[in-house]
Order: C-alpha cells, then sequence, then structure tokens
C-alpha cells in the first residue's frame, strides 16, 4: 500500500474519479468535502470502485481546526485540492463568496499542510486562466489574462502557490491547468450531477438526448473556426484522473512547483460534439443557433507535451468514448 492521499472536493465530480484512479494505482484516498456541490451518496459508489474503505471527513476546507483534525486522524501524505467553487456565472454575481471559498480554503489548507509537515499538493487550476490566448495550441508559457472572476481566484491561488515554493524548498507542488473536463466513470457509477440546468456543454447533450430538456443553444455560428461553432479540448475525465496519479508520482522525486496543461491537445467544435454525442446515443439533438455566450472565446485547445514530457502522461479516451461514458452515467440516472 502506498500513502495516504487526501483529496478535498473528493465527492465531487472531479475530485471522485481522481478518488478512483489513487486506490487502484495503490493509494490511499481520504476524502474531504463539505457537500456544497456533491452528495454523500457517492461515497458508497467510490468505496466499491476503490475496493476499499473510503474515508470521509465532512469539513469544510476553510475551517482550520477542521483541517488539523484531518491531518491529525489520518497519516496524510499529501493532498489533492480539487474543493472549491467553480459556476463562471454565478460568480460573477458572488466574488466574494468565489474568492472566500478558493483563495481562503486554499491559504487555510497550505497553512495547516505546513504545520503537518506535509508539503506535496497537486492544484486544480483552470485554463480559464489563459482567457484568450494569442496562439495556438496554448503552451503554459502563454499570458495569463482571465476574463472572468472565477479564472482570477484560480490565477490568485496559482499565484500564492508559486510563492510559497519560491520561499520554501520543502514544497513540491504541481499546478494542473484542466481544459473541458468531460465524460464520466466507464463504470456508468460516477459522473457529474448537475444541479438544474446544466451550463457545460456535454451534460447539457445528456439531458436533451434523455428527454429532460428540449434543445441547446449553439452559442455562435460565427465564430472564426472551420464551421462557425466555438472549439474547445475536451478531455475524459478518467485521463484527467490519471493525469493526477502521474502528478504525486512526479511529486514524488521533484520539489519546487511545476505548472501544467492537461489537455487532449486537439479541439472539436460545437457541431462535432453534436454530431458525436448522437452517434453515441442513437438520438437526434434539436438544436438551436443563439447569440455568443458573453466571455465566450473561439478557440482553444491545449499543447500537453510538457505534462507528456514530464509526467509520461497523455489523454487515451477520444471524444465518442467521452461521449458515450457521459451517455451511459446519464442512462443510470445521471445522479446519486
Ligand atoms: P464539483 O463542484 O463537482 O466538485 C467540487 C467539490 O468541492 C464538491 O464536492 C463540493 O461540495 C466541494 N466543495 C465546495 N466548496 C467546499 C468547501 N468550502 N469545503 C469543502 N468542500 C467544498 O466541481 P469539479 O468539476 O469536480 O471541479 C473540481 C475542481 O476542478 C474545482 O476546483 C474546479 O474549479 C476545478 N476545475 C473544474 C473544471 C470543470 O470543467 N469541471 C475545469 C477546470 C477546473
Ligand atoms: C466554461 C467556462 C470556463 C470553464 C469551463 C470548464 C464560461 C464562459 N467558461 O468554458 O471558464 O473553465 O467551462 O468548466 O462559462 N456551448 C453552446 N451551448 C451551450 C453550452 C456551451 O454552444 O448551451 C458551447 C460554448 O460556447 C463552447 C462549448 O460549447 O464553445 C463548450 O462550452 P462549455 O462546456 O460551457 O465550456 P467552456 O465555454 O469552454
Amino acid at each position: 500500500m502506498k500513502e495516504t492521499i487526501l483529496v478535498t472536493g473528493g465527492a465531487g465530480y472531479i475530485g471522485s474519479h481522481i478518488v478512483v484512479e489513487l486506490a487502484r494505482a495503490g493509494y490511499a484516498p481520504v476524502v474531504l468535502d463539505n457537500f456544497a456541490n456533491s452528495t454523500p451518496a457517492v461515497m458508497s459508489r467510490l468505496q466499491a470502485l476503490a475496493g476499499r474503505p473510503v474515508p470521509l471527513v465532512t469539513a469544510d476546507v476553510r475551517d482550520a481546526v477542521a483541517l488539523r483534525s484531518a491531518f491529525h486522524d489520518h497519516p496524510i501524505a499529501a493532498v489533492v485540492h480539487c474543493a472549491g467553487l467553480k459556476a463562471v456565472g454565478e460568480a460573477e454575481g458572488r466574488p466574494l463568496a468565489y474568492y472566500d471559498v478558493n483563495v481562503g480554503g486554499a491559504i487555510a489548507l497550505a497553512e495547516v499542510m505546513g504545520e503537518a509537515g506535509v508539503a506535496t499538493l497537486v492544484f486544480s487550476s483552470s485554463a480559464t486562466v489563459y482567457g484568450q490566448p494569442d496562439d495556438l495550441p496554448v503552451t503554459e508559457d502563454a499570458a495569463l489574462r482571465p476574463h472572468n472572476v472565477y479564472g482570477r481566484t484560480k490565477r490568485v491561488v496559482e499565484d500564492f502557490l508559486r510563492d510559497l515554493a519560491h520561499a520554501n524548498a520543502n514544497w513540491r507542488i504541481a499546478i494542473l491547468r484542466y481544459f473541458n473536463p468531460a465524460g464520466a466513470h466507464s463504470s456508468g457509477m460516477l459522473g457529474e450531477a448537475s444541479r438544474g440546468r446544466p451550463n457545460n456543454l456535454v451534460p447539457l447533450l445528456c439531458k436533451i438526448a434523455a428527454g429532460e430538456l428540449a434543445e441547446v443553444a449553439i452559442y455562435g455560428g460565427d465564430w472564426p473556426t472551420p464551421d462557425g461553432t466555438g472549439i474547445r479540448d475536451y478531455l475524459h475525465v478518467q485521463d484527467l484522473a490519471e493525469g493526477h496519479v502521474a502528478a504525486l508520482s512526479y511529486l514524488a522525486a521533484a520539489t519546487g512547483a511545476i505548472t501544467l496543461n492537461l489537455g487532449a491537445g486537439s479541439g472539436h467544435s460545437v457541431l462535432e460534439v453534436i454530431a458525436a454525442f448522437e452517434a453515441s446515443c442513437g438520438r437526434k439533438i434539436t438544436r438551436v443557433m443563439s447569440p455568443r455566450r458573453p466571455g465566450d472565446v473561439a478557440c482553444y485547445y491545449a499543447d500537453p507535451a510538457r505534462a507528456e514530457a514530464i509526467l509520461d502522461w497523455r489523454a487515451k479516451r477520444d471524444l465518442g468514448t467521452i461521449c458515450a461514458d457521459a451517455w451511459r452515467w446519464q442512462k443510470n440516472g445521471g445522479r446519486y
């Protein structure tokens, strides 16, 4: 058995997949979550897929007292920090709440890790820190110009983590910039349990194919792309989870802070995603052309070369697999 890893936000969409991949790799994951955007019902699925008990700490990541107890009660060797708020639109109206949870939570966690002598941290950042990139594919050296509150909270945390590693050579930090995580666990037992109407494209297509929503509004058919619709780098959530296992293994023999893109390295347009989803579910997706969504960009996709070289990691699952797995999860109910 390898070390115990604390996964904050481990009951959420991405964290739950990370917990399963950690267990598969021989680690002992511990979940910390306050269920702000998830449910304790995920825990029994995690235990079943992990094939071992997965301890749960029900706590707010900003609560230093609760964090100290977690580090006291479990022999934590490293932390994967996924806990946070992620609704881009909501953040514009609630900036204080987003800075409090996303930045305040990371500060509280880093402080308690320092006290506990735990210096290995993997942080969930987002490609949204780039804003509209000048060049494609996007490398880690691209300018950081996030044009929303959510992205700015991620940039602040990235900055302070790099400062921390600079100030104290004990820290081993991997900052992972996710492109567009999508899909669900191949078992059909884990996935994104959206509350209300989903904002992201693939969860929305699931609800439309299931008859829960009528149609998808395509946000712009006049983008400067080959078919006029927006292009993104969709990354299967299990590939993303495997990237975290690879990052932990890299950090075991590294110091300092490293920043890496996690993306598939290729882009797909909205129309391509709809076509792939239709092929997976065997149903027609009704679509209407709508104006562009404020804050959207035309096209971006990752240059994942640095992650490939440093972590020996690459995305293995294609868009068809993303759609097929998302649809399997939806057919199983799409919720816990
Ligand atoms: P999610 O909402 O499904 O998971 C986040 C988890 O954190 C939830 O279980 C939630 O209950 C928990 N949480 C929220 N506030 C908390 C708090 N104060 N204390 C303890 N737990 C708290 O989101 P996700 O999609 O799994 O995202 C995980 C991380 O990855 C987030 O930091 C998000 O910003 C980042 N990210 C997500 C995407 C994406 O498209 N899903 C893209 C880039 C980055
Ligand atoms: C959104 C967030 C981004 C976040 C990312 C992953 C915004 C402006 N950006 O990015 O910060 O990091 O999710 O969580 O919210 N689309 C439609 N109709 C829809 C929904 C989406 O046409 O109903 C299009 C979008 O215009 C885009 C593509 O589908 O071209 C993907 O959209 P989405 O899944 O929301 O992700 P992003 O816009 O990349």
